[in-house]
């Protein structure tokens, strides 16, 4: 039996039409919920994605612009863009894309965005909230997997959730949603990264298994456990010479033998990358209630 296929784009459909009703209400108040986003230097993937959330604001009536500024920008020069965009009233939401050139301190950006503007959910304000299950904004990534949880009626409670990568982005705030004392939490989380011993055999306990390890199609299908539902987070661009464009996407799980392991599975693209798209509208249109 081959694993059902949790449909992201449909999800995120769902999530966005919501956001979009939302969105004409504020507006009949004369609140037009904006979105700043920050891209420095010229990394081709954060171009798309930026390229992409633009897209989706106009789609959704919000309304956004994009700061593209040098590779070699400095500190000084940014903090000066994120000080003016805390106080500019137009933005509800700031986000900078990630990731940032190395001359950049990634933690004194994320301090200085504005909690209440912080609509990636990176500040410390948010991801304490989040940890003490308070209202705050939560990272998109792990908010869109719960939405997925949801949608599919896949339900968390009892189960063992293993997540493999400790980001800030994903692993760690993925984890705490996880075990969360509510309805759509309730699992027994794990967290397995690059030094934990045997991954294989953590991975293997897993009924849910959600992979963010940054490393082309990591898991293999002996790694998941019969049944298991399976979340690929991973998007890798990989050289292949007989692709249109020179390479092709994959996750971080090979999706031709997880696919008749598991009972259900994201897949690349097309599964997680929607939902953290459709989050981010939601949390600019929650910016823009504040
Ligand atoms: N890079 C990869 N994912 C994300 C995200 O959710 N937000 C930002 N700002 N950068 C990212």
């Amino acid at each position: 039996m081959k694993a059902m296929l949790l449909n992201g784009n449909e999800v995120a459909k769902e999530v966005k039409n919501s956001v979009k009703k939302d969105v004409e209400i504020l507006r009949k108040e004369n609140i037009y919920p904006g979105l700043a986003v920050v891209l420095v230097g010229n990394d081709p993937a954060s171009k798309v994605y930026v390229r992409n959330k633009g897209k989706n604001c106009e789609k959704l009536g919000i309304f956004s612009q994009t700061f593209e500024l040098p590779e070699d920008i400095s500190q000084k020069e940014l903090n000066t863009l994120i000080d003016k965009l805390n106080y500019d009233p137009k933005f509800h939401g700031i986000l900078v894309q990630m990731p940032l050139p190395k001359h950049l301190n990634v933690s004194e950006i994320i301090h200085r965005i504005r909690p209440e503007k912080d609509v990636d959910g990176f500040h410390p304000e948010n991801m304490g909230r989040l940890v003490l299950d308070e209202e705050g904004f939560r990272p998109c990534t792990p908010a869109g997997i719960m939405e997925i949880f949801r949608y599919y009626q896949i339900s968390l409670e009892g189960k063992h959730a293993v997540v493999v990568g400790r980001s800030n982005i994903v692993g760690k705030p993925m984890l705490n949603m996880l075990y969360q004392k509510k309805p759509e939490g309730n699992a027994t989380a794990t967290i397995c990264h690059t030094r934990t011993k045997d991954i294989a055999a953590i991975t293997r306990m897993a009924d849910i298994l959600i992979v963010a390890a940054g490393t082309p199609e990591f898991i293999t299908g002996d790694m998941i456990k019969p049944g298991a539902v399976v979340v690929d987070v991973g998007m890798n661009r990989v050289d292949d010479p007989r692709a249109e464009k020179g390479y092709r996407l994959t996750g971080d799980v090979k999706f031709d033998e997880a696919v008749d392991v598991a009972s259900a599975i994201t897949p690349v693209p097309g599964g997680v990358g929607p939902m953290t798209i459709a989050m981010l509208m939601v949390n600019t249109v929650k910016a823009a209630k504040y």
